[in-house]
């Protein structure tokens, strides 16, 4: 052993000094980067959802979905050829929250956009059983009755504006007239068919 060794060994005192330094540094090299990163960049094609979309979001929140449903397809090839490209960060700077995470009592959804109909969709909602025999899911039929409230959804819409989301004004004067007439089970529908469609290319 060496002597160097020897004398840190024994000396407790320097051994926590130089423990400190050392975990400083990978601290660092794991903090720094966050701090001077340009944030929240949008992947290519990714947009702030749109007002009918962010209405879905909102149901799929609040009924919970995330209790089931992971959308985040990881990097590993079983789940690329199951479900499709793996997410990237910047494919969630508009998800508040991101639904990032691994509880998957039912397959992931960051892909699910446009690999069913709506109407398998809404099917499906009203009573999963019906399409899916095996199925657990619970059923939402609740969902076709709610209208959708086009004054929660504009100030849904401002609150994101001023964090900074890039909708513009007349968006937000528009999106009255996008959810009007419209359930939440349309709503929800719409969020779904446009999950992950900017990377899954469909
Ligand atoms: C208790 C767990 C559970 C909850 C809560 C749940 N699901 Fe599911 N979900 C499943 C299971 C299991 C499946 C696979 C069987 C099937 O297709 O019904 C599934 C399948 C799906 C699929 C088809 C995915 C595919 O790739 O085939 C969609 C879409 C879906 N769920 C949407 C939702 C939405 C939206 C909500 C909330 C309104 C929700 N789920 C709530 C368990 C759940």
């Amino acid at each position: 052993m060496s002597s160097g060794h020897k004398i840190l060994e024994k000396n407790i005192s320097l051994m926590a000094v130089l423990i400190v330094i050392a975990v400083s540094i990978g601290g660092l090299i794991e903090i720094l980067p966050l701090i001077f990163n340009e944030p929240r960049q949008p992947a290519e094609g990714v947009r702030p959802y749109p007002a009918l979309e962010l209405a879905g979001r909102d149901v799929y929140v609040s009924e919970g979905c995330y209790n089931c449903h992971s959308q985040m397809v990881r990097p590993f090839r079983s789940e690329i050829e199951r479900y499709g490209a793996y997410s990237v960060a910047g494919e969630s700077v508009y998800d508040r929250p991101f639904q990032w995470g691994s509880k998957r009592t039912g397959p992931d959804l960051a892909r699910v956009g446009g690999r069913y109909s709506d109407e398998w969709h809404v099917i499906h909602l009203n009573n999963p059983r019906d399409v899916v025999p095996e199925s657990n899911m619970p059923g939402y039929p609740w969902l076709a009755e709610n209208p959708v409230d086009a004054a929660t959804i504009q100030l849904r819409m401002r609150a994101l504006q001023r964090l900074g989301d890039p909708y513009t004004d007349e968006e937000i004067e528009a999106a009255a007239a996008d959810v009007a007439g419209k359930t939440e089970m349309d709503a929800l529908v719409a969020y779904l068919q446009g999950l992950g469609r900017a990377r899954s290319g469909r």
